[in-house]
């Protein structure tokens, strides 16, 4: 059985204070998700430490939303893998579209990263996903193929059995549009196709998100296709009252 995972990525957003209190909100709201479904939140660095000291000891987990390429030493303004493991971070977004788009991400530095954080015993939560010109030229495939190739068909199976994917159509992102049901089934189906290239029966193991613009309204139809165990939660992240509704929709 893969797990079934809802997770929250606060992006920019909120003052610590109003994370800690989103963050509250949703342990209050907890005994309304399923046990089986796996509630994830992933704040900025800055609000880490004090939103952790809220989900630890709950079901939720905590995330980063990115991690450095490199070990430690003189990478001014870089936060490491290392420095998240040691309070109690769970799970990394590597790769979101925004970091490859505006931050400069490419394969190889994220190569870096999900090994970093792996050896660290953290989850990572890499993001793929095509751009809107991408989807129309029919090229979709192709791109999603390549990114889940050049990062994740480096990884032993070992490695591999420890990641999470993600599918984001960029976009779907804060746009209010939303891959149709039938769009985001047949790439997760083609990703898993992909992952069972190389690694074979594991792929049938591996969480496959769906995010961009899920929300309450559209989460039920998203989560009964085969391929989708779950979302990558932005906006709707951002009220407990919506996030718990979508960790519901299973
Ligand atoms: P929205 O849910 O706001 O579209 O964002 C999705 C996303 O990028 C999550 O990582």
């Amino acid at each position: 059985m893969r797990k079934k995972i809802v997770a929250g990525n606060w992006k920019m957003n909120t003052t610590v204070p109003e994370g800690v209190k989103l963050a509250q909100d949703v342990v209050a709201k907890l005994s309304e998700v399923p046990s089986d479904v796996n509630l994830v939140v992933a704040p900025s660095f800055v609000h880490i430490a004090q939103v952790g000291e809220v989900v630890n000891g709950t079901s939720v987990g905590l995330s980063a939303q990115n991690c450095a390429d490199e070990v430690k030493g003189a990478y001014t303004g870089e936060v490491s893998a290392q420095m998240l493991s040691s309070i109690g971070v769970k799970y990394v977004i590597l790769g979101h579209s925004e970091r490859r788009e505006y931050y400069g991400e490419t394969n190889e530095k994220l190569v870096k990263k999900v090994n970093l954080a792996l050896a660290e015993g953290l989850t990572p939560i890499f993001c793929v996903g095509e751009k809107l010109e991408e989807r129309k030229a029919d090229k979709h495939f192709d791109v999603v193929g390549e990114q889940v190739k050049e990062v994740l068909f480096t990884l032993s199976a070992e490695q591999m059995a420890n990641v999470v994917i993600a599918y984001e159509p960029v976009w779907a992102i804060g746009t209010g549009e939303t891959a149709t049901k039938e769009q985001a089934q047949e790439i997760h189906a083609f990703i898993r196709a992909t992952l069972a290239e190389k690694f074979g029966a594991l792929a049938e193991e591996i969480s496959i998100l769906y995010g961009g613009s899920c929300k309450p309204s559209n989460a039920q139809e998203l989560f009964a296709q085969k391929d989708i165990d779950g979302g990558l939660i932005g906006g709707a992240a951002l009220k407990a009252e919506d996030f718990i509704a979508i960790a519901k929709s299973f």
